[in-house]
């Protein structure tokens, strides 16, 4: 139960990736056939994630992870002293890191939105932190502390009436449920597909909306940026498109898979996959709450849940609780810091049993703990 963090590869996943690397084990990585069909397998994988997403292949730069697509925009913008970025309070820490870097080395001021469970109040909370010198708005679309889905339409709405673009990080978005970028209106999104993708480690998307593309820096360059390079003058010209950001050599058996993971879940039906998980989110909130001393910090209103469901005990800390789930009933969750607490991850295909283990579990831990203090 942690799609959350790393999502399970299914076999054609894996198959993809091993495929790959037999042709190249085979006949050598340059063979004209492996090369032309490695190069396919990966123009292929920018085709699936834009369809994902709903936007042009030109507008999706393939990344290695999440993080790698937030400092591409973060090192795209020419900031000044003083220039102001929205966050929430509620960031990975890579949503966090490279805006406090460039605090650091740049002067850029941080504003942070507290996050609550009413989509009303960050609406409002929102328009309070907007002055003359913001440039950037920088927020999850789903909080990976509590699996809190945030009102992006609405905030993209609310940015660009003062011009101001936005960035999501989807991480904990895509493929838990159909992402339309081009209804939300954000500018940039950065994703991954090693979670609820169930792709490999080490692949990432970022969409840069056209309109940028000529506005932004490239923070960083190198061969596959340019579309000519005159070895007389020395002068290039850029790809026209978001793939300018991708340069040097990269490991293209992992887009092999990535693609294969996104066929294997959109098969699946993203809708039916957020009905069903909405259901057994919810039906696993209510169980939780249930047993004496839990807490849930995840939203219950199944508008604004996803299948990630963050508690506490008041009985016994969060990373001890893991530790026993996972030693007796090979139930496996993530600690999260803030709120305290255990995260697991539901996905399409958990099953109803396995939530069962899971309670099971909790109640046995927690009345066991209680019954040696005495309570
Ligand atoms: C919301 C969010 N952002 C960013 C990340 C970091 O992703 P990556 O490791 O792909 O950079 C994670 C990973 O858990 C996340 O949940």
């Amino acid at each position: 139960m942690n799609t959350g963090t790393f999502g399970p590869m299914p076999h054609g996943v894996t198959d993809a990736l091993v495929r790959a690397y037999r042709w190249i084990g085979s006949k050598g990585p340059y063979h004209p056939e492996v090369r032309d069909r490695l190069g396919l397998e990966y123009q292929g994988a920018r085709e699936v994630v834009a369809h994902l997403l709903g936007v042009a292949p030109q507008e999706v730069t393939l990344t290695r992870n999440v993080s790698e697509g937030i400092n591409l925009i973060a090192g795209g913008f020419d900031w000044e002293a003083g220039d102001e970025v929205i966050l929430t309070d509620q960031e990975h820490e890579s949503g966090f890191l490279p805006w406090l870097h460039l605090a650091r080395t740049k002067g850029l001021r941080i504003k942070i939105l507290a996050l609550t469970t009413s989509h009303r109040e960050i609406l409002s909370g929102l328009e309070t932190l907007f002055t003359p010198r913001t440039r950037l708005l920088a927020l999850s679309h789903v909080t990976c502390t509590t699996g809190l889905r945030l009102p992006v339409r609405e905030i993209c709405q609310i940015s660009h009436k003062r011009g101001i673009p936005v960035l999501l990080d989807g991480a904990q978005a895509v493929g838990q449920f159909p992402v339309q970028l081009k209804e939300i209106g954000c500018d940039f999104y950065a994703a991954c597909g090693h979670k609820w993708l169930l792709g490999p480690m080490g692949v990432g998307m970022l969409y840069i909306h056209t309109a940028y593309l000529p506005r932004l820096k490239l923070p960083q360059i190198g061969w596959g940026s340019h579309e000519v390079f005159d070895w007389e003058t020395l002068e290039y010209t850029l790809k026209n498109s978001a793939e300018r950001y991708e340069y040097g050599t990269r490991a293209l058996p992992l887009y092999a898979a990535l693609r294969k993971g996104i066929e294997y879940v959109a098969a699946w039906d993203l809708e039916k996959i957020t009905g069903y998980v909405t259901r057994l989110a919810s039906y696993t909130k209510d169980r939780l709450l249930q047993i004496p001393g839990i807490h849930v910090h995840s939203p219950l209103d199944p508008a604004t849940s996803t299948g990630l469901v963050t508690f506490s005990s008041e009985d016994i800390p969060g990373e001890e609780l893991l530790a026993r789930l996972w030693s007796r009933w090979k139930v496996l969750g993530r600690p999260v810091k803030k709120p305290h607490g255990v995260r697991i991850s539901l996905a399409f295909f958990t099953q109803e049993a396995e939530v069962e283990t899971l309670l099971y579990g909790i109640e046995q831990i927690i009345a066991e703990r209680r019954k040696d203090h005495g309570i």
